[in-house]
């Protein structure tokens, strides 16, 4: 697959969402489904990336992530290594340029990074010679994680554009939150957060998203209702009275379900907090809940991503 996608997306890096234009999303989700396609396959391999080397920089604790930008990677033939590093707070400036210098004397064609620092995975690209894919930094952005919920929203629901998108919970803290922000107002979605006023930063509106201090009127009439997990270990102080009470207030259960479209789905980047945000019954409901589909179209995504940014080199080659 190339050639004819790949000319409209000109950037070197995936660092964020914002800013973005509608074609270059357009653009990754176009390309993104046809390796779910790909991915069904008994053989699932192809030699897009051959010779490629891509590394996995992972400055924070990951399993579905790392996974995912791995199988990708496989996926497309590309040689694949796993860094974990233990970043350690006070030398992180020195740790992470020493890093990308160390790297950089290895030639990865493309280097995955999360970091738990937002703005790092930019600073870090900027010392690198290959494309950095930014997968998640603090709370700043998770780009491809919103990619691969516009591919779930678009595949069960047809468009994307027009739809009304509850964002709920700790977005505050949430990477996935700003990201997924970004792309459904670009693409055309109406979008409302819906939390506890402690946990809605109001700058927020200034985006153009409508906020909700109560979870039954932020629920009213929508199309998704995308679930965030309470980022306990973002949260520095009390933010929320105590997580029975905010599930009694904001967790996802059957009867606040009820007040979305009937056939509203139900989302969530996971790992998910069973009785904390999300009630186990909803998020098991397989006519629901489309959480599954969203790990399954996570590794579609990161093919795309891997193959548009590469495409220079191989192209150059
Ligand atoms: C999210 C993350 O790490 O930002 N998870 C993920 O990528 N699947 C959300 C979270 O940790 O709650």
């Amino acid at each position: 697959m190339s050639g004819e996608y790949g000319l409209s997306f000109k950037r070197r890096h995936l660092l964020g969402i914002e800013g973005l234009q509608p074609f270059e999303i357009a653009d990754l989700l176009d390309r993104a489904d046809g390796y779910v396609e790909q991915s069904r396959r008994t053989d699932k391999k192809l030699s897009t990336l051959r010779g490629l080397t891509q590394v996995n920089l992972f400055f924070e604790n990951s399993t579905r992530t790392r996974t995912s930008f791995e199988l990708a990677g496989k996926r497309l033939g590309a040689d694949v290594v796993n860094m974990s590093v233990q970043g350690s707070s006070i030398k992180k400036g020195e740790t992470l340029i020493d890093t990308a210098m160390t790297l950089n004397a290895m030639h990865p064609d493309v280097l995955v990074v999360r970091h738990q620092d937002s703005g790092a995975v930019e600073l870090l690209a900027r010392h690198v010679r290959c494309a950095v894919i930014n997968a998640g930094d603090g709370s700043h952005e998770h780009p491809t994680q919103a990619l691969l919920d516009a591919l779930t929203i678009r595949r069960r629901k047809g468009r994307i554009e027009g739809l009304t998108v509850a964002i709920c919970g700790d977005v505050l803290h949430s990477r996935v939150a700003r990201s997924n922000l970004h792309l459904l107002l670009t693409m055309g979605a109406r979008v409302r957060l819906v939390g506890p006023p402690t946990l809605l930063p109001a700058s927020m509106r200034a985006f153009g998203a409508d906020l909700f201090f109560d979870m039954r009127k932020g629920l009213e009439g929508v199309d998704i209702v995308m679930m965030l997990r309470l980022q306990l270990e973002r949260m520095q102080g009390s933010y929320v009275p105590s997580t029975r009470e905010y599930f009694s207030l904001f967790g996802l259960t059957r009867d606040k379900l009820a007040h979305a479209k009937p056939d509203a789905l139900i989302m969530h980047p996971g790992p998910m907090n069973r009785g904390v945000e999300i009630d186990g019954v909803v998020a098991d409901d397989i006519d629901r809940s489309a959480i599954l589909d969203q790990v399954e179209m996570g590794v579609a995504v990161r093919m795309a991503c891997l193959d548009i940014l590469t495409e220079p080199l191989r192209e150059a080659a």
